[in-house]
């Protein structure tokens, strides 16, 4: 089924309203007098699986691939997304590694679990808004439809969008 690339992108828009929160109550959670083991694991978990695995894979698998097909080039923007998104990962499996760490009772892990999340964080941050502010609008103006062979909405079904954002609305509300 073709789909506009503008409803796609104001899909992915709204997820990078999501993971901005998500990353501002990661380091309210990470930074509390006494922080908790569950919030903070459900949080790197909202990492692989909402951004990740529901984010990343929306853009790659339908936005990304499908404009390509269309014409428009893998060489520039989207080469540097799509390695982005491998830095990304790269970042929450060592954020895994720490948390495990941690929790283990190796306590100079945490101060490194603080400065790894900062790191992405960053890098996440400066990421969304190349795609808010460069590649989104420039495929916007160059790519009208495109025919993926998976929706969004089944990638957010199999990757339970739904219970992310709740995940998310509870800890909000819990460090507002
Ligand atoms: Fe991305
Ligand atoms: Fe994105």
């Amino acid at each position: 089924m073709p789909v506009r690339v503008k409803y796609v992108t104001s899909v992915l828009r709204e997820h990078h309203e999501r993971i901005l929160e998500a990353l501002a109550v990661l380091d309210k959670a990470l930074n509390a007098e006494r922080p908790d083991p569950d919030d903070i694991a459900a949080l790197v978990s909202f990492l692989s699986k909402f951004v990740d695995g529901c984010h990343h894979s929306v853009e790659e698998y339908v936005l990304f691939s499908e404009a390509n097909r269309r014409g428009f080039p893998f060489e520039g923007p989207i080469y540097v997304m799509v390695s982005e998104h491998g830095v990304a990962r790269y970042l929450v499996r060592i954020l895994e590694n720490l948390y495990e760490a941690w929790r283990r009772g190796d306590e100079s892990a945490y101060r490194d679990l603080v400065d790894y999340a900062r790191l992405y964080a960053d890098h996440i941050s400066q990421h969304i808004a190349k795609e808010n502010d460069v590649l989104f609008p420039m495929l916007e103006g160059s790519v009208a439809e495109i025919s993926p062979n998976k929706s969004v909405e089944e990638i957010e079904r199999e990757a339970e969008h739904e219970k992310w954002l709740s995940i998310l609305e509870e800890l909000k509300k819990k460090y507002a």
